[in-house]
């Protein structure tokens, strides 16, 4: 008995999860909707259209004898429209519960087929952010290139994409699992816009286009990155300035040790 218990579940779950091969792959948008389409174009009084859903194989809605029964389920109240002509389920305002199976069975002529179909819900994409850590450059190393990170939080089913003009550069996917990607990228000086970040999923797409300028939280901070014709005057004139400063120091620590010094000699 408990064999035989254990062994049914064994097979539901294969049913249910894994390798069911289905008619239909729906890709959907949370928030927008879908259309299943059964295929037929005039049903009879005596057809039955049967739609079920999810591994437990949830009855949402039925056409038989020519009435239209809709099963009272929370996650299709009032998301649920059923074409009374062709049988086909429209969803509307989808959200994540909608992803997974849908299975679809038909009897005409006491004849039964069963079709299934799989629909995927992808969350609203977010808008990839790049930032650089400019505090890796530094004045002594002779750079023309620095390293930027494109960032996305709490994603899953995406790629991360860099692209200089069309041509990808490199990638990054996520499956099932919700995490944060993030995607490196070292950028010339003179290709410093050119470089876009792109995630997509199999419906949408995001870019941030690379603005250098906007990574630097000031100029002496681009020019420690990058050797550049203005870079070097203005590190020429930072220069001099720190040399103006150093010699002030210089003057004022003179000074204290004069006054020190006095104050020896008072004592
Ligand atoms: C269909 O609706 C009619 C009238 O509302 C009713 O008499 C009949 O029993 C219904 N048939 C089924 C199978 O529910
Ligand atoms: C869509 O569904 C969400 C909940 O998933 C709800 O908050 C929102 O009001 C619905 N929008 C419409 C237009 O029905
Ligand atoms: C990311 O997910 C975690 C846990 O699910 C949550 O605490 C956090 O607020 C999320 N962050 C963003 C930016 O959505
Ligand atoms: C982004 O989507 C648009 C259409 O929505 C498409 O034209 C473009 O090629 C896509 N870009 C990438 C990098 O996939």
């Amino acid at each position: 008995m408990i064999d035989a218990v254990l062994f049914c579940s064994c097979c539901f779950l294969l049913d249910g999860v894994f390798g069911v091969e289905t008619d239909g792959e729906i890709n959907v948008m949370e928030g927008d909707s879908f259309t299943l389409r059964t295929g037929l174009t005039g049903i009879q009084s005596d057809d039955e259209i049967e739609w079920r859903f999810g591994s437990s194989k949830t009855r949402i809605t039925r056409i038989a004898a020519g009435n239209v029964t809709k099963y009272d389920d929370e996650n299709f109240r009032d998301r649920l429209q059923l074409d009374r002509q062709t049988g086909d389920l429209t969803i509307t305002n989808v959200s994540n519960e909608h992803g997974g199976v849908y299975q679809l069975s038909i009897i005409i002529n006491n004849k039964k087929s069963i079709r299934r179909f799989s629909v995927t819900v992808y969350a609203p994409l977010p808008v990839p952010v790049i930032f650089s850590d400019t505090s890796q450059c530094s004045l002594s190393a002779e750079r023309s290139s620095m390293i930027v990170l494109c960032l996305v939080l709490n994603v899953s089913h995406v790629t991360l994409s860099w692209y200089k003009g069309k041509s990808l550069l490199s990638s990054i996917s996520v499956s099932d699992l919700s995490i944060s990607l993030s995607l490196p990228l070292e950028v010339e000086y003179q290709d410093k816009n050119t470089h876009s970040c792109v995630i997509n999923n199999p419906i949408r797409n995001q870019t941030t286009h690379l603005d250098i300028n906007t990574l630097c939280h000031t100029c002496a901070d681009c020019d420690l990155c990058f050797d550049t014709p203005e870079a070097v005057i203005r590190l020429v004139v930072t220069a001099l300035m720190g040399v103006a400063a150093v010699a002030a120091v210089v003057l004022l620590v003179n000074d204290i040790r004069r006054v020190g010094r006095a104050q020896t000699i008072k004592q």
